[in-house]
This record gives C-alpha cells, structure tokens and sequence, in this order.
C-alpha cells in the first residue's frame, strides 16, 4: 500500500471550495469533514454541499462524517457522490451493518476511532472495512496539536491488519504536518488527513508533495 495525502477542506476557504479543491491537485483524496453540532461541538457542511462539490471536481471524497446516526444519514453521502465514507463507531448503532451498506451502495465503507476509543473490541470487524481511522486529535476542529499517544494504537492496529492479511487502509487525521507524519508512517499508518498543514502553506500543492515524500521514506513499504 503507498501513501496518499488527504487534504482536508476543514481549512479551506468554505467560499471558494472548487478552487480550493484545484489547488491540492496531486492529493489523493479531498478529505471532507461532516459536523453536526451533535457529536462534535462543531457545524460545518452536509449532503448538498458535498454533491456539490463532486461534480466540481475530479479528486474523489472521503467523507468524515462527525455525526450522530450515521446509520441513517451515511448513505445518503454516497449517493451525492462520496468515494470513501467514514462513521464513527462511537455513534453507530450497528456498524456492521452500515458498513455492509455502505459498500453496497458503491464506497468504500470506513471506521473512526475517537483518541480514548480502543482498537482490539472491532478486531473481528476488520474484514468489513476497506480503511480504519485512527483520530490523532478529539475531533471537532482543525489545527489542533497532534496526540503523540496515540503512537501505540497506529502501531497495534498495523500489526492486527498484517497478523490478518486484510488490504486495509490505515488513516491518522489530527495534527498530521511536516513535524508528526514520520511518526505516523513509522507506526504503520498510509493515509494521512492534513489540514491547516496543507491548506496554511503558501503552496497547497507543494506541501502535499512534501508531506507524501517524508511519509514514503518513512513508511510501511519500508523495513519496520
Ligand atoms: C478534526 C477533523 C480533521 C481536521 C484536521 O476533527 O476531523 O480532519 O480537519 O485538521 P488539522 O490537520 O489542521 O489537524
Ligand atoms: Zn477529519
């Protein structure tokens, strides 16, 4: 699995997200985090805007959904154009389920851990992801300082994805920037969340080249 950058827009200018969303040409994904007020104390955007903002561009979205009852509202992401939808487990209901649903509706169906929620009581749903996050910040707002603690569990969870040899991305968001992103990749993660990283450099783009590269030295391709 190689590395991919995911810019989040939680950064961007809100006025401006189709430009915005040029201006990190090269990242993998847009990563687009959905707040609801509820679950988070935040509110930023919903279904419209991320139907939206799909036809807008061509860099598929990995929706964030901070929200409660994601059971009932995650699908609705995939119809307005989601490539990648995450819930949070804290919030679902039934999260075998809704990742069943997820990937019947054409996404890869994806898991949040909040930083005090623990990997192994989800090792048997592995199988039923394509990708786990692992939040490296209490979610919520961006440009928050990364939780070095949450080292050991990156490190675990990469082991149960081996000891299972399951092709499961491994995603950190949360203060993920030039200083924390070897540290994530040394700990087996592959898909990393920048936002105020990406989106507060002077050039957007530049600064996901610069962050794939440290990463790729670093990281799982290589000898841990
Ligand atoms: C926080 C969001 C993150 C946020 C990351 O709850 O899930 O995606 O945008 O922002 P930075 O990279 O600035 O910590
Ligand atoms: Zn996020």
């Amino acid at each position: 699995m190689s590395v991919q950058i995911n810019p989040s827009i939680l950064s961007a200018d809100f006025a401006r997200l189709a430009e915005e969303a040029k201006a990190v040409q090269g990242a993998d994904w847009l990563h687009v985090d959905v707040m609801d007020n509820h679950f988070v104390p935040n509110l930023t955007l919903g279904v419209p805007v991320v139907e939206s903002l799909s036809r807008a561009t061509d860099t598929p979205l990995d929706c964030h959904l901070m929200i409660e009852a994601p059971d009932r509202w995650a699908p609705a992401y995939v119809e307005a154009g989601a490539g990648s939808v995450t819930f949070h487990v804290e919030a679902a209901a039934a999260p075998v389920r809704l990742a069943r649903e997820i990937r019947a509706k054409g996404a890869r169906a994806s898991m949040a851990l909040k930083p005090a929620t623990a990997i192994e009581p989800y090792e048997d749903l592995l199988p039923e992801l394509d990708m786990l996050l692992i939040m490296t910040v209490e979610p919520g707002f961006g440009g928050q300082a990364f939780l070095d603690i949450m080292l050991p569990k990156i490190r675990r969870t990469r082991q149960l994805i081996d000891r299972h040899g399951l092709d499961l991305w491994l995603q950190v968001d949360g203060g993920v920037s030039a200083e924390t992103i070897e540290r994530c990749a040394e700990a087996g993660a592959d898909v990393f969340v920048a936002g105020s990283a990406v989106y507060g450099a002077d050039d957007p783009a530049m600064a996901v080249r610069a962050l794939r590269e440290q990463a790729a030295a670093k990281g799982v391709d290589r000898p841990r």
